[in-house]
């Protein structure tokens, strides 16, 4: 059985007040929340106060982003994996649309973040997405597995138990226009069948993969029917407390 996996991305929003304020409201609505991990994910500076405000809830906190180095160094303005780690972040979010679309992260950075968030016991959640005009012109399934086969390249199987996929067509994020039930399964299926050419059949049944895109209180239950759905990643919808909250008790 895989466990869903309910995650929030704050994205660039929220001052240090305004992000404590939505994770200790968010606290006792997700108390009961036993059938899924709650993730919250707000922007770096605030990583150490949330994941200790939030310390013993069910909320865990993730990072939006890490530097593809390991080890110390000459890095202006990146921050690694094990910084992460060491204040508290459980989760990444690496190859994020907006992070391939706007900073040029490419197959071969994901990959890079996605071995440097492993190498300390991060879990790394892995974006994928299309983006229209490859939907339109009968691609985003060859770009989705071009994005699944890059990022998860040299992953062994041990390191898989430390992924979770997030499937995001970029037609879907902030648009208000998420994809059909139907249309989502269609492409998750489609990953898992990736993820077993690449790793096997077992590691594919056992990893989560999320949708995201526009996903809110009012379409989650419809999504999380679908064989193939383990969850979200919500961006716009996880900004409050309370409609976080009922993405998160969806059931
Ligand atoms: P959205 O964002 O829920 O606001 O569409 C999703 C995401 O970018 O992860």
């Amino acid at each position: 059985m895989r466990k869903p996996v309910i995650a929030g991305n704050w994205k660039m929003y929220k001052l240090l007040g305004e992000a404590v304020e939505t994770a200790l409201a968010l606290k006792p609505l997700a108390a009961n929340a036993n059938h899924c991990e709650v993730i919250i994910a707000p922007v770096f500076v605030h990583l150490k106060t949330l994941a200790d405000r939030l310390e013993g809830s069910n909320i865990k906190v993730a990072a939006q982003n890490c530097a593809s180095e390991t080890s110390f160094g000459a890095q202006t303005g990146e921050i690694s994996a094990e910084m992460l780690k060491d204040v508290g972040a459980s989760h990444v979010i690496i190859g994020h649309s907006e992070r391939r679309q706007f900073y040029g992260e490419s197959d071969e950075s994901v990959n890079k973040k996605t071995k440097a968030a492993l190498a300390f016991s991060l879990t790394a959640v892995v974006c994928v997405g299309e983006i229209l005009a490859e939907r339109e012109s009968g691609n985003a399934e060859s770009v989705v597995k071009r994005q699944i086969v890059g990022a998860l390249g040299g992953l062994t199987v041990t390191d898989m138990e430390r992924i979770i996929i997030a499937y995001e067509p970029v037609w879907a994020i902030g648009t208000g226009k998420v994809a059909a039930p139907e249309q989502a399964q269609e492409m998750h299926g489609f990953i898992r069948g990736v993820i077993a050419e690449t790793h096997g059949g077992e590691i594919a049944e056992a990893t989560r993969i999320l949708y995201g895109g526009s996903v809110k209180p009012d379409n989650i239950a419809g999504l999380m029917k679908q064989t193939d759905i383990d969850g979200a990643l919500v961006g716009g919808a996880s900004l409050e407390a309370e409609s976080f909250a009922q993405i998160i008790n969806y059931k």
